[in-house]
């Protein structure tokens, strides 16, 4: 596999690429189409939806067309420089229809939009709107003041905007698995990430918001429900969600808290003939009290996305990460023991400034110790206004970034073929999902731990939980023949 920035060795369910689209026609001039283009996280993804349905409400359609839009908007990533830099070219693409068609109006959305504000109307001429992660309900305002050439821009970070109350519209959904926020933003400050820049203070959703959601998406024959945060383990409702407010709850509110565990035990009980599984889980904020949730509804998937970062302790203290090596580890034996065959995957960052050749030797050794199902691993990206950017030079050469990349993503894939290889000869429950890249004749789904599996189409559809009996793998899928409809989920 050829070695890039970063590195996929599964489906990931936090980044995706964007849909380009190519071809061109008219612009219908009369008619309120907008085209949606997200990067980034699955956050990204499902904040989309939330403009979806704003922009419905003030009389736009979606379209996927590029051509037929009279609005194209880009929700943007900021994570690593490469991200930002696809977003760029993709707008100087925007840029060249804009010119064909003077009618186009272009939007940044997102965390670029956060972290560069005012400089894309005054860099980059092609954009006519910039709107941060919060300020989405003041879309259809600035589209009034776009069109009376106006200056378009609310960057304002809120305390309390969750889009609780606003229903998102599926985008390119399968009808099958839907993604639910409930916190949005990070208090956690790791010095190398712009997220907590970007989308602001942490606040946990209304509980009674969430569930309407969920139901709705089962109504609606939603087989998988995953909950999104970028803590998801630290959700905390008091009757209100900002996190930094909970010491100044009352007594009552903060003894009858709602927490993680909480509201996990909650929908998996509502929903028993749903699966539910949710991401990211800090390790800081992951307690025993989920794993036991976890254990005792089958309904819960077994995997953790638990992402590590390093192997080092000094690594760990310089990137303000909570937890060291050994809790780490202490952790994942907790999770082996009370969820024996629990899917494990990581996020793992190479050449942080000042790291040595024997911190970047303890992560392959902890990576050994764990033996995660797959990773996904990036060569160290400074982001301006960081910690880091601000105070520690970024000292380790591309070259030598690159090649403990190579040496983490090699390990990943020899631990990620010797957990494939565990399930061959052995019978999954698998939701299918859509037809496999491969071919035409099978199916794609995921098991439990979150692997994907391919196997003849047969008589199954998509939406079925089927049993399949494994019989080949690569590094990163299984390969069977369906047996039945399982009774598992
Ligand atoms: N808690 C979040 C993390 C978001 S960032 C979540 O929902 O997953 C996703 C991953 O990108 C991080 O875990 C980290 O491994 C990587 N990352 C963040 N900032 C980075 C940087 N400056 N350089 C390289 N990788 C970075
Ligand atoms: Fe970023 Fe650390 Fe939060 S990686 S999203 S600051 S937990």
């Amino acid at each position: 596999m050829p070695i890039k920035e970063l590195q996929y060795l599964k489906n990931d369910p936090l980044e995706h690429n964007g849909t380009p689209s190519q071809s061109s026609s008219n612009i219908n001039k009369a008619s309120k189409k907008a085209y949606i283009e997200s990067y980034g996280c699955q956050m990204n993804f499902s904040d989309s939806e939330v403009v979806a349905s704003i922009l419905i409400k003030d009389g736009y359609t979606i379209t996927d067309k590029l051509d037929q839009a009279s609005l194209v908007l880009v929700n943007t990533c900021s994570i690593r420089d490469k991200a930002e830099q696809t977003v760029r070219k993709r707008l100087e693409y925007f840029n060249s229809k804009k010119k064909e068609h003077s009618s186009m109006t272009v939007g940044v959305l997102g965390c670029m939009a956060e972290r560069l504000k005012h400089k894309f109307l005054e860099e980059e001429k092609i954009v006519d709107l910039v709107v941060g992660p919060d300020a989405y309900k003041d879309i259809p305002n600035l589209l009034k003041e776009v069109a009376n050439e106006k200056e378009a821009v609310n960057v304002l970070l809120s305390k309390d905007e969750t889009y609780g109350d606003v229903s998102p519209v599926r985008l390119n959904s399968n009808g099958v698995s839907a993604f639910v926020s409930i916190t949005r933003g990070c208090d956690n400050m790791c010095t190398f990430c712009v997220v907590p820049f970007t989308r602001g203070r942490e606040r946990s959703r209304d509980p009674k918001s969430i569930l309407t959601e969920i139901k709705e998406l089962v109504s609606k024959d939603y087989k998988e429900i995953t909950l999104l945060g970028q803590n998801v383990d630290s959700y905390l409702w008091y009757g209100g969600g900002l996190k930094k407010d909970f010491n100044k709850a009352t007594e009552l509110q903060q003894k009858t808290a709602l927490r993680f565990e909480n509201l996990l035990s909650l929908v998996a009980k509502m929903h028993p003939k749903v699966r539910i599984r949710f991401s990211t889980s800090n390790p800081q904020d992951m307690s025993l009290a989920v794993l036991k949730v976890m254990a005792k509804y089958e309904n819960i998937c077994n995997y953790i996305h638990l992402p590590v970062q390093s192997g080092s302790n000094s690594i760990l203290k310089k990137m303000n990460r909570q937890h060291t090596r050994e809790e780490y580890f202490q952790l994942i034996d907790n999770i082996r023991k009370i969820i024996p065959d629990c899917g494990i995957s990581h996020d793992m960052i190479a050449g942080f400034p000042t790291e040595t050749d024997q911190d970047h030797q303890d992560t392959l050794e902890l990576m050994e110790y764990v033996k995660y199902d797959f990773g996904f691993m990036f060569a160290y990206s400074e982001r301006p206004g960081t910690l880091a950017a601000r105070k520690i030079e970024n000292d380790i050469p591309e070259t030598i970034k690159k090649k403990r990349l190579s040496e983490i993503i090699q390990k990943q894939q020899n631990h990620s073929r010797f957990r494939t290889e565990k399930f061959v000869g052995k019978t999954v429950c698998v939701l299918i999902e859509k037809t496999s890249k491969r071919s035409e004749d099978y199916w794609s789904g995921r098991t439990t731990q979150n692997t994907v599996a391919v196997f003849h189409k047969k008589n199954y559809q998509i939406g079925d939980f089927v049993d399949v009996k494994i019989t080949s793998c690569t590094s990163a899928t299984l390969i069977g023949d369906a047996v039945q409809l399982s009774n598992h989920i």
